[in-house]
């Protein structure tokens, strides 16, 4: 895989919006690598397994891309998968902040590391996996919002009565 980019995130769970980046970038590159953050500490939604199993179901077909959990630092996770470029989703100016600093952070931590930023359709700008999952548990409607199995798994862990709100 030549010319291979890293698109990192939490994905709890993976939203349009994000699936709309990844288009987006594989335009550009001739793999992504989609990594997945292990965190015990954030209490998530779907277990790191869970959130892993529905982005490969989403991108079964498509063999640029890549899924991998990982936990540490995210350049260093960059290096040894020989990707340099990491990208990632800007939707308004409330995220630019947060994005500049782990950017510049991450340039710091590694010199040969640079990130991207893509914007998503403007349909996506609201969209976040935060809103998604209130939106969810408050009977709202998410079918535009996220890919089918999200659906279904939203679905499931409601019905399971294992629904938590915590991101
Ligand atoms: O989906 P998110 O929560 O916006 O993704 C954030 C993520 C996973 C990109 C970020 O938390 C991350 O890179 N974590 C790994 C730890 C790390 O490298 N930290 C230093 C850079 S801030």
């Amino acid at each position: 895989m030549e010319n291979r980019a890293v698109y990192p995130g939490f994905f709890d769970p993976i939203t349009n919006g994000h699936v709309d980046i990844i288009a987006r970038g594989l335009k550009l590159f001739g793999g992504i690598i989609i990594a997945v953050l292990k965190n015990p500490k954030k209490r998530a939604l779907f277990s790191t397994k869970e959130r892993v199993a529905m982005i490969q179901d989403i991108f079964a077909r498509e063999p640029k891309i890549s899924i991998q959990a990982f936990d540490g630092l995210l350049v260093d996770f960059a290096r040894k998968n020989q990707a340099r470029i990491v990208i990632r989703g800007l939707r308004a100016i409330s995220d630019f902040e947060y994005e500049f600093q782990m950017a510049l952070m991450n340039r710091k931590l590694d010199e040969g590391t640079e990130t991207l930023f893509m914007m998503p359709s403007v349909g996506y700008s609201f969209l976040s996996s935060r809103m998604v999952k209130e939106v969810f548990l408050l009977g709202g409607d998410v079918h535009d919002l996220v890919p089918e199995v999200v659906e279904k798994n939203l679905r499931e862990k409601l019905k399971k009565g294992k629904f938590v709100l915590s991101q």
